[in-house]
């Protein structure tokens, strides 16, 4: 299975966005992470939507926004209307996650669930045949830089099993703290997507040597 490299750009460094993002786009990266907190979900702030709509208009590849905000359904014209190729939602942060679901299909955006550590299969079992992308958090969401949840690995491996065995379509992108022995371990059991923070990406070297080695893994 062909992997899909996010760029987690909360990461980047802001000093100079604009070489960030050419260097991205000459090492290739799949897509375009952009991570937005209300400080109300996630005790945190981020990104600005101006950086989203920099990012926007310097890539024709694909950029997402992963929501970490309060009743989500009331932002999904906005984050549209940006020019996103894909929105994920935490859907406990929102009263009709399927609802939200089909109004971001219906804008022919990519609809995904982003599931916290503490989120149970069991709660979003019945959203499992109406996604494109699981994104499976293995921090808790909110900030770069923290240490890989080994638990939640139990979760990634009965939403493989789960795919399979009812033959959904979703892809599993898999985001906090992925190193490259992450990427390796988890690709053999099913992942498609890894998003790359600091533990795999950023700070670590020039980018167009590091995407073609963990495309590799
Ligand atoms: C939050 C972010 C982070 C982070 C990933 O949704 O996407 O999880 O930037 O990078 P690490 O954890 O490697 O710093
Ligand atoms: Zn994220």
């Amino acid at each position: 299975m062909e992997k899909m490299l996010f760029a987690s750009m909360m990461c980047a460094d802001y000093g100079s966005l604009k070489d960030e993002v050419k260097a991205l786009e000459s090492a290739e990266i799949d897509v375009y992470h952009v991570d937005i907190m209300d400080g109300s979900y996630v005790p945190n702030f981020g990104m600005g939507l101006q950086d989203l709509e920099y990012i926007r208009k310097a890539t024709k590849k694909l950029v997402d926004v992963h929501l970490m905000i309060e009743n989500p359904s009331r932002y999904v014209d906005f984050f549209a209307a940006k020019g996103v190729d894909i929105i994920y939602f935490h859907p406990e942060a929102d009263v009709h996650p399927a609802r939200t679901i089909d109004s971001i299909r219906g804008k022919n955006i990519k609809a995904g669930i982003a599931l916290n550590p503490g989120t149970s299969l069991e709660f979003v079992k019945p959203l499992l045949g109406i996604v494109d992308y699981i994104l499976v958090m293995t921090v808790n969401p909110g900030f770069a830089g923290q240490k890989y949840l080994e638990y939640v690995n139990e979760k990634i491996e009965e939403l493989v099993e789960l795919k399979e065995k009812k033959g959904y379509t979703y892809e599993l992108v898999v985001d906090g703290a992925i190193s490259p022995e992450k990427i390796s371990e988890l690709s053999k059991v099913g992942v498609k997507g890894f998003v790359l923070g600091t533990s795999a990406l950023f700070g670590k070297g020039k980018y167009e040597e590091i995407i073609p080695e963990l495309k590799k893994l």
